[in-house]
């Protein structure tokens, strides 16, 4: 099996990788989480342009820092760009140029809208960088990951489990058993040498270390990087995640987030998205038409930047994992990257510990 160093040397181990958020992943977060010895992910959007600036940000970021993987790997960037395919396809052609001028280390993929996109887009990524790119593509089903390698022969695939922010797919399995069955899967078919990647409701060490005991070769964090201190979202939303607790709870899955941002045509009938819960969702609880709540979330979006709205009683979309309820402060990204890193091994070594001690007292 080849080593993930050895395809992004500037990492260190296990991977831990930033989510593509659209708004809250800037260059500087993204700079700040490769810099740190992580793989940081830009959102890719579907505007060519603004995709040229956000890359041409990271790499003067990345050249103006030291300790980044710049030399690693001549001639990438080594940043990823993520993109949501079912929007992003009429815009392949803009975007593979963009591709081409930076040459990011990965390009991750998700949500196609036909799963043939998968096809033609890593097809177009490799051959336009000489196969410089990496193609990462993110699943949530057994199906879906044997679908993928079989349409994109993917070099990583990204598990998202049932706990993560964001979209994902509304019947999706936990990572618990998610991982295994893929990894059983992959292996059945001979693919061992595709890395896998944890996704969903990973916020610190433990977590992160029960991602390893499955299988997985690292993580990906989306809902931790919402409070580092580079990531773009509004200063309400960071602070409605410091105060949750309880993630299972206060956060749900629902298409409410789309229905009232008048995107959900957009999106594959198969996703929804995890957010805090709010007074949108207790208003169509209790039978509030839709059109109603929409106009409601139309004024309070003129308030985003006050932090009430962003209260439970308050309307503003609020992704997050079920995480939440364990993340306790606004750091900077490379100290979260940081965290994981260091905190992983004591509690992988922890947890040999007291399975050595109990058999050694159990067999007294
Ligand atoms: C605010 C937010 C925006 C996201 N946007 C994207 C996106 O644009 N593309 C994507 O592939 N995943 C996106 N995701 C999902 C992440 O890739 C990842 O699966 C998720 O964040 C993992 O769960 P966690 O948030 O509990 O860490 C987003 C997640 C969040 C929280």
């Amino acid at each position: 099996m080849a080593s993930l160093k050895a395809a992004y040397p500037w990492i260190k181990l296990p991977l831990v990788a930033s989510a593509p958020m659209l708004g809250a992943s800037t260059p500087r977060l993204a700079a700040a989480v490769t810099n740190a010895g992580g793989v940081g992910f830009l959102p890719g959007g579907s505007n060519a342009g603004t995709l040229d600036r956000l890359l041409q940000e990271v790499k003067t970021i990345l050249g103006s820092t030291s300790g980044t993987g710049l030399q690693s790997r001549p001639g990438i960037l080594p940043i990823g760009v993520g993109f949501q395919l079912f929007n992003s396809t009429q815009s392949l052609d803009s975007i593979a140029a963009v591709i081409k001028k930076y040459v990011p280390a990965v390009v991750w993929l998700f949500a196609p809208k036909e799963n043939v996109d998968l096809q033609q887009w890593s097809k177009r990524i490799r051959s336009e960088t000489e196969n410089k790119t990496h193609i990462w593509i993110q699943v949530a089903n057994q199906a879906e990951a044997m679908e993928s390698i079989k349409l994109a022969n993917p070099d990583l695939l990204i598990l998202q489990g049932a706990d993560a922010g964001g979209h994902g797919r509304r019947q999706a399995a936990s990572l618990i058993s998610l991982v295994p069955e893929v990894l059983d899967s992959l292996q059945e078919a001979g693919k061992e040498d595709i890395f896998v990647l944890a996704a969903g409701g990973i916020v610190e060490p433990r977590a992160a270390a029960a991602a390893l005991a499955l299988g997985a070769s690292g993580i990906v964090m989306g809902t931790r990087f919402l409070v580092a201190e580079e990531a773009g979202i509004a200063q309400g939303w960071k602070q409605a995640l410091l105060r949750t607790k309880d993630g299972g709870v206060a956060t749900v899955r629902s298409t409410l987030c789309d229905r009232i941002k008048e995107t959900r045509p957009e999106w594959p009938v198969e996703y929804d998205g995890r957010q805090l819960r709010n007074k949108g969702h207790d208003d169509e609880d209790a039978g509030m038409p839709e059109m109603e709540n929409i106009k409601r979330y139309k004024e309070e979006m003129k308030k985003a930047s006050d932090v009430n709205a962003w209260e439970n009683d308050g309307r503003m979309v609020a992704y997050s994992g079920t995480g939440v309820g364990l993340i306790k402060n606004i750091q900077p990204a490379a100290s979260i990257v940081e965290e994981i890193l260091r905190g992983v091994r004591p509690v992988l070594e922890r947890s040999a510990t007291a399975l050595e001690h109990e058999g050694k007292q159990s067999n007294l």
